[in-house]
C-alpha cells in the first residue's frame, strides 16, 4: 500500500516541494525538511515558498494529514525513501560547491534506518553519489545496507507544460536493486522513468542536457550581435532557419542567461573535465559568452539613456519570466552595473517583492529608458509604448518601431 510508504524530501525549494505535491497526492507519507527555518514556519503557516505550488496546495498537502514540514532531521528516521533536493551552487573559483549537499548527506546518514532507499535529485559531477555520498554513509554507518540512485530533477520552474509528472526521468542505480526500487518509487509520480545503467550515466545527462542549453545560447547570442552589425533582425533570421524541419533547434538571444542551472550545471562539466586530465572548452567559451552579456546590455542601456544622470527602468527582474528567483539573473547585474555608474535604476516585476530596499515601480512614466529585460504579462507595454518610452528590448517581442531599440 503506498500510503504505507514514508518518504522524506531534504530540501522544500524549487524541487523538493513540487516533488512533496505529486508525492503526497500519490498517497505517499512525506516530510519535507530543510534547514530554513523561515521556509519551514511558512510552510506550516500553509504558505507556499515557489510559484509551481499554490497556497492552497500546500494547505491540500497538509489536510490530507500524510505531510509535514520541519527543520529537524530525527523525523527523517522512520522514511523509506530519502530524496536529496539541495542546492549545488557554484564556490568563488566557479569550481563545484558540494557544501550543502555533503552536509545533508551526513545529517541523512546519521539518522536513516537500515534499508531506505537514498537518491540524489541535486545536479553534481558524475560519481556524487558513488564517491560521495555512498562513502558517507559508509564512514558514519559502516556494516548498515543502504540502496542508492541518482534521478536528476529536469524541471523548469514556470513551465506551464512540462512538470516533473510528464518529463521522462532518469534514473541510474548503485545496484540492479536499487536501481529496480527507485525505478518503481519513480513510476508513482512520473509517467515516464528511463532506466540507465549507471548513476555516472544519469549524472552526466543531466550535465549534457544543460551545458547543450549553455553552448546554443551563446551562439545566438553571439549571432544577435552579428546580425545586429548589420542591421538585420536575430528574431527572423532565427525564425527563417527554424523553417529547416530536422537539424535545428530553435534558440532565441535574451538578456542572459541565469537561475541555478544554466550558469552553473556546465561549470560542473567544466571542472570534472579537468579533474580527469580533459577538456571542455566549448563549454568555457560559452559559458564566457553568456557571462559577458548583462554588462553589454548595460553598455547599450547607457549608449541609449545618454545622460549620467538618467532615470532607467528594468522590466523583469527574475532570472527569466514569472518567477521571482533571483539566483544569477542578469537583470540583477544590469542593475548593479548602471546604479554603480550613478544611474538612477528603478524595477519592475509582478513576481519580486522587494530588491534593493526598494519596491516594485508602479508609474512607468518619466524615464529616459525602459530596458525590457524579461517579458511581464502584468506590465501595461502598451501603455509605455503609448507614452513613446524608449525601449530597450532584450526579448525580441516588441514591434520595431521609432523608440523600441534591439540589444
Ligand atoms: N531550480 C531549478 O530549476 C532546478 C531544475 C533542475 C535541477 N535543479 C537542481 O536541484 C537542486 C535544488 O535546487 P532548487 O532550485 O530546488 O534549490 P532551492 O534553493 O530552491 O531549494 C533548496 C532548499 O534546500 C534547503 N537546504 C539547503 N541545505 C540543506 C540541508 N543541508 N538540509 C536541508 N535543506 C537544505 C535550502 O534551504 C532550500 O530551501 C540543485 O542541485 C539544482 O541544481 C534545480
Amino acid at each position: 500500500m503506498l500510503t504505507g510508504i514514508k518518504v522524506s524530501i531534504i530540501g522544500q525549494g524549487y524541487v523538493g516541494l513540487p516533488l512533496a505535491h505529486s508525492l503526497v497526492g500519490a498517497g505517499f507519507h512525506v516530510t519535507g525538511v530543510d534547514i530554513d527555518e523561515t521556509k519551514i514556519a511558512l510552510l506550516n503557516k500553509g504558505k507556499t515558498v515557489i510559484e509551481d505550488v499554490t497556497d492552497s496546495d500546500v494547505l491540500e498537502m497538509f489536510n490530507t494529514s500524510r505531510y509535514e514540514a520541519t527543520s529537524n532531521f530525527s523525523a527523517i528516521a522512520e522514511s523509506d525513501v530519502i530524496v536529496i533536493c539541495v542546492p549545488t551552487p557554484l564556490g568563488e573559483s566557479n569550481d563545484p560547491d558540494l557544501t550543502l549537499l555533503l552536509s545533508a548527506t551526513k545529517a541523512i546518514a546519521q539518522v536513516a534506518k537500515s534499508g531506505a532507499l537514498i537518491v540524489n535529485e541535486s545536479t553534481s559531477f558524475p560519481g556524487t553519489v558513488r564517491d560521495l555520498i555512498v562513502n558517507i554513509f559508509r564512514e558514519i554507518r559502516p556494516n548498515v545496507e543502504f540502496d542508492f540512485a541518482c534521478a536528476p530533477e529536469r524541471v523548469d520552474p514556470g513551465n506551464s507544460k512540462w512538470g516533473h509528472t510528464d518529463t521522462p526521468r532518469l534514473v541510474g542505480g548503485l545496484t540492479e536493486k536499487s536501481l529496480s526500487r527507485a525505478v518503481d518509487f519513480y513510476s508513482k509520480v512520473c509517467n515516464q522513468v528511463i532506466p540507465v545503467s549507471s548513476p555516472e550515466v544519469a549524472e552526466l545527462a543531466k550535465l549534457l542536457e544543460n551545458s547543450f542549453r549553455q553552448v546554443n545560447i551563446a551562439l545566438v547570442t553571439e549571432l544577435a550581435e552579428i546580425s545586429s552589425s548589420i542591421g538585420v533582425n536575430v528574431h527572423e533570421v532565427i525564425e527563417a532557419a527554424a523553417t529547416k524541419p530536422y537539424g535545428f533547434m530553435k534558440f532565441t538571444p535574451s538578456v542572459g542567461v541565469g537561475g541555478h542551472c544554466i550558469p552553473v550545471d556546465p561549470m560542473y562539466l567544466s571542472w570534472f573535465a579537468k579533474q580527469k586530465g580533459s577538456k571542455s572548452e566549448l563549454v568555457d567559451v560559452a559559458q564566457k559568452v553568456n557571462e559577458q552579456r548583462p554588462d553589454k546590455v548595460a553598455q547599450r542601456a547607457m549608449e541609449l539613456a545618454g545622460k549620467a544622470s538618467a532615470r532607467i527602468l528594468i522590466v523583469g527582474m527574475g532570472y527569466k519570466p514569472n518567477t521571482s528567483d533571483l539566483r544569477e539573473s542578469p537583470s540583477v547585474k544590469i542593475y548593479g552595473i548602471l546604479k554603480s555608474a550613478g544611474y538612477e535604476v528603478c524595477w519592475y516585476d509582478s513576481f519580486v517583492d522587494a530588491f534593493d530596499g526598494k519596491s516594485c515601480e508602479t508609474h512607468v512614466a518619466d524615464f529616459d529608458l525602459i530596458i525590457y529585460a524579461q517579458s511581464d504579462s502584468n506590465f501595461n507595454l502598451d501603455n509605455a509604448i503609448r507614452e513613446k518610452n524608449r525601449i530597450l528590448d532584450c526579448t525580441g517581442k516588441i514591434k520595431k518601431s521609432e523608440n523600441i531599440f534591439q540589444i
